[in-house]
């Protein structure tokens, strides 16, 4: 499908799954909101993120640090001077680029007459109090890492954890990026997951291959095809300043292969620099061994909105029910926004009150829709747009026998099923 971007952004804006900020002034500037089903999927990849990295390990814990930070993080951290993209200048249309991804011509007018490339710092800067001065300046936090690298301390004592274990976190980062672009892929406020693995500085190496092995299998596990994911090594010019090792995970977009999560083995950078800004020990001592050291890094961090893109992306399909074409998101269902739609067959009183109560049967246990508008066909199409694996309909029939009609979205089978067992019916489909 060449034209695949364009139809999911449709679908995503007609469906209200992303909208674009501030839409009645004209839109800002590649900002995006997330709408009703939107937030729902955002939440589901985020969710599913701190599942597999928190919840069902016994070695990673959670924080939730704040935006704003002390200033002398970013100085400590690099990021105040060396976090940058060389930009240059179009003299003749005064349009501004990255000057890695253009040529020797400007992409608008084609004049090649350009500036130098400069270096343009990438973080926002704001001020933090009512005096606008320079010891007041603050910036916004382009990754969520420092915030884990500056609790190390605190997480070790409070958690009791000890090499290898890791810190994970999910928040919004801002960057502000000379180009934003393909929608929701790079925007300059977004959110990411990030977890940081500190290991003994001899096992950096093997979790290093560990995290890009189990990363890559987050995504598979989560539907996406294996043909369209590929982990590829940085060259050592294309490491980042704090990277001993960084392996991407790419995804295939129809623009072409694109980062979808970094994966950077960031080795005793962030600690050591941390504790000669701060004066602070950042080491462990392994009290059984009598060891003191600095923990090696090893980073898996990922953006949420870039992985949606790329879970829209591969769910993406079109085919042919009855002889009409329909469009369906195959996400996997512990990604769908809504679970179950429950739709009465007809609006008639008749059926509404047991409508009703297997919606209320139902939505204390998945997101559900209910939904009596349009003819069934109709809704069956809303339901498969927005990616619903199951529907639940209810017609005159079930006011004698008591079941309902089960339709799955990908299979379009259709199950007779009694409202006693629904529940568990659902429960062992949408629960693995
Ligand atoms: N702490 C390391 C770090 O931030 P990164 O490769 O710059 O590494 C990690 O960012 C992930 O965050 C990227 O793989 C991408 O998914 C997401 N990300 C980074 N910049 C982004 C942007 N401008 N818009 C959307 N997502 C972005």
């Amino acid at each position: 499908m060449p034209d695949l971007t364009e139809k999911v952004v449709n679908l995503a804006k007609r469906r209200g799954f992303v909208f674009p900020s501030s839409e009645i002034y004209g839109g800002f500037r590649s900002t995006y909101d997330y709408g009703p089903l939107g937030v729902l999927l955002k939440r589901n990849v985020m969710d599913a993120w701190w599942r597999a990295m928190v919840q069902e390990r016994d070695d990673i814990v959670g924080l939730d640090a704040a935006i704003l930070m002390a200033p002398r993080v970013w100085e400590a951290s690099g990021h105040l001077a060396t976090f940058t993209d060389p930009l240059v200048d179009c003299r003749n249309c005064k349009e501004r680029w990255r000057a890695d991804q253009i040529g020797d011509a400007c992409p608008k007018c084609g004049s090649h007459d350009l500036t130098e490339a400069r270096p343009f710092n990438l973080m926002f800067k704001t001020h933090v109090g009512p005096v606008e001065d320079d010891a007041a300046v603050a910036y916004l936090r382009p990754e969520t890492a420092q915030g884990i690298f500056v609790n190390f301390a605190n997480v070790v004592q409070t958690s009791r954890k000890k090499p290898p274990f890791g810190i994970a976190q999910q928040g919004k980062s801002f960057r502000n990026e000379i180009t934003p672009g393909n929608f929701i892929f790079r925007t300059r406020e977004f959110e990411q997951m990030e977890m940081e693995f500190f290991v003994p500085p001899d096992q950096g190496q093997q979790w290093f291959e560990y995290w890009c092995e189990e990363r890559l299998r987050w995504y598979t596990d989560l539907g996406m095809p294996a043909e369209s994911l590929r982990l590829r090594h940085h060259d050592t010019e294309e490491l980042s300043h704090y990277s001993a090792g960084t392996a991407d995970v790419e995804f295939l977009y129809p623009w072409g292969w694109g980062e979808l999560e970094g994966i950077a083995n960031r080795t005793d950078y962030d600690l050591t620099q941390h504790a000669k800004f701060s004066g602070e020990r950042l080491e462990y001592f392994d009290q059984a061994s009598g060891e003191r050291y600095v923990p090696h890094v090893i980073e898996p961090a990922a953006g949420v909105g870039r992985s949606m893109m790329a879970f829209l992306l591969a769910a993406y399909d079109e085919d042919e029910v009855a002889g009409e074409a329909r469009t369906v998101l195959r996400l996997h269902h512990r990604l769908a926004p809504t679970k179950v739609a429950v739709l009465p067959l007809s609006r008639k009183d008749t059926l509404t009150p047991t409508a009703r109560e297997v919606y209320d049967l139902l939505k204390v246990h998945f997101m559900c829709d209910y939904d009596e508008t349009q003819s069934i066909g109709r809704r069956y199409r809303r339901q498969d747009e927005a990616g619903t694996p199951y529907c639940v309909t209810i017609d005159f029939e079930t006011l004698d026998d008591k079941a309902v009609t089960i339709r799955d979205r990908d299979t379009l089978a259709q199950d007779r099923v009694s409202v006693d067992r629904l529940l568990e019916y659902l429960q062992e489909r949408l629960s693995a």
